[in-house]
């Protein structure tokens, strides 16, 4: 296997401000990445900058709200101004949702596919004329075990992650020959603020850590041989496998 470097390489993470985002955004730029940190609170996105910074890192700051219907575009936007490419996509950004069918509004609905599914489209759509010359040229979508296996309450949140896996399947397709890496992170419950929100009768001493997905993010982009990951489930060591 060969080892990639990262030193210099242009990663976009959307909800990077915490969580799941945060962890891998840390992890990446200690390979020498340069941190596009996307979320809509600036604050608490100078905060991660910040923490980058001090280890001698490099990140900046993109204040984009992700449920608005040209949240994408306008993001992107930012980038066509500046000249600037890209290397790597992660679609982390993501809203989840409790509730029974009959207690799901369409707004929420609209909401939850808007952030989970329609702006990890559209946010591919636009990086690809700005990865087209990269040699890295890597796109990972943060879906859910739950959108292949469905859980009680979750059907909204459910069906935005399953549209994500459907759509990241077509476009591995699409552009295989073009040389783009497109992968699919699935996690089982992990230890951030959307968890606790959703699902508070889980016992944390059982979640997994945000880092442990970070690592499996960092292992996706250093190393490379003939074979290719197209999906990597993980699922919290107490369920059960499959
Ligand atoms: N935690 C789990 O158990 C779990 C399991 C499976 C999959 N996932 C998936 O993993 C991803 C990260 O989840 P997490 O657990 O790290 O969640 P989290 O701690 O709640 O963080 C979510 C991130 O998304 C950003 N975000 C939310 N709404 C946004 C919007 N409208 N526009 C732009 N950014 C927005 C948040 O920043 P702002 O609030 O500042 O905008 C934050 O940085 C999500 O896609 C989630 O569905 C999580």
């Amino acid at each position: 296997m060969k080892k990639i470097s990262l030193i210099n390489k242009k990663i976009l993470i959307s909800g990077a401000s915490r969580g799941i985002g945060k962890a891998c955004a840390l992890a990446l730029s200690e390979e020498g990445g340069i941190l596009y940190l996307v979320g809509r609170s600036l604050s608490s996105l100078n905060k991660v900058k910040d923490e980058i910074e001090k280890k001698g890192g490099r990140a900046v700051c993109l204040s984009a709200d992700l449920s608005e219907a040209d949240g994408a575009e306008k993001l992107l936007a930012s980038f066509k101004e500046q000249s600037l490419d890209l290397d790597v996509l992660i679609n982390n950004a993501g809203i989840a949702l409790s509730a029974p069918i009959e207690k799901t509004s369409q707004e929420e609905w609209d909401r939850i596919m808007r952030v989970n599914a329609r702006s990890p489209y559209f946010l591919c759509q636009g990086a690809l004329p700005l990865m087209e010359s990269s040699q890295l040229k890597t796109i990972i979508n943060i879906a859910s075990v739950v959108a292949t296996q469905g859980y009680p309450l979750q059907s909204a949140y459910t069906a935005s992650k399953h549209a994500l896996i459907g759509f990241s399947k077509s476009l591995a397709r699409e552009l295989q020959e073009r040389g783009y890496r497109i992968h699919v992170l699935s996690p089982g419950g992990v230890a951030t603020d959307m968890v606790t929100g959703v699902r508070p009768d889980i016992n944390t001493d059982e979640l997994i850590a945000p880092e442990e997905l970070a690592e499996w993010i960092r292992f996706l982009l250093t190393v490379k041989g003939n074979g290719m990951v197209d999906h990597i489930s993980i699922r919290r060591e107490s369920k059960l496998p499959w």
